[in-house]
């Protein structure tokens, strides 16, 4: 055996494709298994398919082969390669071997496409925690304010003893007890979601009609609904007994349900629930801003929000607490467009909880 094959068969050994080119023509005198069984060219890649570190287009004298077969030596340059399996990042290492003649070149590509999304998911989650942080903090201290200025303002009348009739200081307390609520559910939610990320999210199942709870919800927010512009209608529900975390459930559709309000853009929305096998589907579909593809998954992650245009109060938490909620059930939920704008959101829930004693 030559030692050049020798070596080939060594090169063909390594899971990191390289390839031998000559020097100046750039020609490839070899490619390893790794190279061969890539499905985008390393040494000829298209004009306006290969972008540096920093996110430019490449003219192709400067794509990495030409440069390592010109001599230039590469040493863990990054390289992002745009491919029709979507974009590949390459680390490319480059040496000339000059003691043959002409001189060889020898580049390996290491993709490292999977560290680099890692990476970008774990700097959107820091910066979503950021924004969640900064609107949180807000969130909590507009409550606080008014809650301070009607009590002063109680507190004010007290000394000066003006004599509030009992009507007169409950209608003051009334914008207080809102605020407490809205701060109670702000608490409520934040417990939640350091709840789950601890894997504490008990249940307490207890066997119930579903309608009740589904027909309970919807009575809830038919006047919240109507104020939004939007007509929230039951369409179907079957008579079905589940075994559930009743309050849980209901908090989950609470959630889909004030999404829908917050994100319908006035349209009606419509609750239904039917029953597949031994699992009950639960949709909530409105016909509102809607969330594009490339957010389906991710508003389901704590602290996330789509760029829905809606200006109130929104931490990303609700579906959070939705997923959540729906896993300790054994169940799922997930997110469709619907036809003709408008989202809708689907919990699968197992009626009964799958092995017996599971609580
Ligand atoms: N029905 C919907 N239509 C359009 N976008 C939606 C809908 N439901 C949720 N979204 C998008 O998903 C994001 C995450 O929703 P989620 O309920 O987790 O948080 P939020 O509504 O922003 O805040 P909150 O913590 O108060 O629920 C929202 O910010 C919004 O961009
Ligand atoms: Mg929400």
């Amino acid at each position: 055996m030559s030692e050049q094959s020798a070596q080939e068969g060594i090169l063909d050994f390594l899971a990191v494709p390289v390839l031998r080119v000559e020097e100046g023509t750039g020609q490839v005198l070899s490619a390893n298994a790794a190279a061969r069984a890539l499905p985008f060219s390393l040494e000829a890649p298209a004009p306006g398919s290969v972008l540096d570190e920093t996110g430019a287009l490449l003219p192709p004298e400067r794509f990495p082969v030409r440069r390592a077969a010109r001599g230039e030596p590469l040493e863990g340059a990054l390289f992002r390669w745009k491919t029709s399996q979507g974009d590949r990042f390459l680390v490319v290492h480059s040496r000339m071997d000059r003691s043959c003649s002409p001189a060889v070149a020898t580049v390996s590509f290491q993709d490292v496409t999977q560290w680099r999304r890692a990476e970008e998911d774990l700097l959107r989650a820091l910066g979503a925690r950021d924004t969640f942080l900064a609107v949180a903090s807000h969130e909590l201290k507009s409550p606080l304010t008014t809650l301070q200025l009607v009590l002063e303002r109680l507190q004010r009348g007290a000394r000066r003893d003006v004599g509030f009739s009992g009507a007169q200081v409950a209608e003051r307390l009334e914008p207080a007890l809102r605020q407490v609520r809205r701060l109670g559910v702000l608490m409520q939610n934040l417990l939640d979601v350091s709840r789950a990320r601890n894997n504490r999210f008990d249940l307490e199942r207890e066997r119930f009609e579903l309608g009740s709870l589904v027909r309970e919800v919807c009575e809830h927010f038919t006047e919240q609904a109507r104020q939004a512009g939007s007509a929230l209608t039951l369409e179907d529900c079957p008579h079905v007994q589940v075994h559930w975390d009743r309050m849980r459930v209901e908090q989950a559709l609470t959630n889909l349900v004030t999404n829908a309000i917050k994100y319908g853009a006035g349209g009606p929305i419509a609750v239904r629930a039917e029953l597949r096998g031994g699992v009950v589907l639960l949709q909530v579909v409105d016909r509102g801003v809607g969330v594009a593809p490339d957010d389906h998954e991710r508003i389901f992650n704590p602290f996330e929000r789509a760029s829905s245009g809606h200006r109130g109060v929104s931490l990303g938490l609700g579906l959070y607490i939705v997923r959540e909620i729906a896993r300790a059930h054994e169940g799922s939920v997930e997110l469709t467009a619907r036809d003709g704008g408008g989202s809708c959101f689907t919990l699968r829930l197992p009626r009964e909880a799958e092995e017996e004693g599971y609580e």
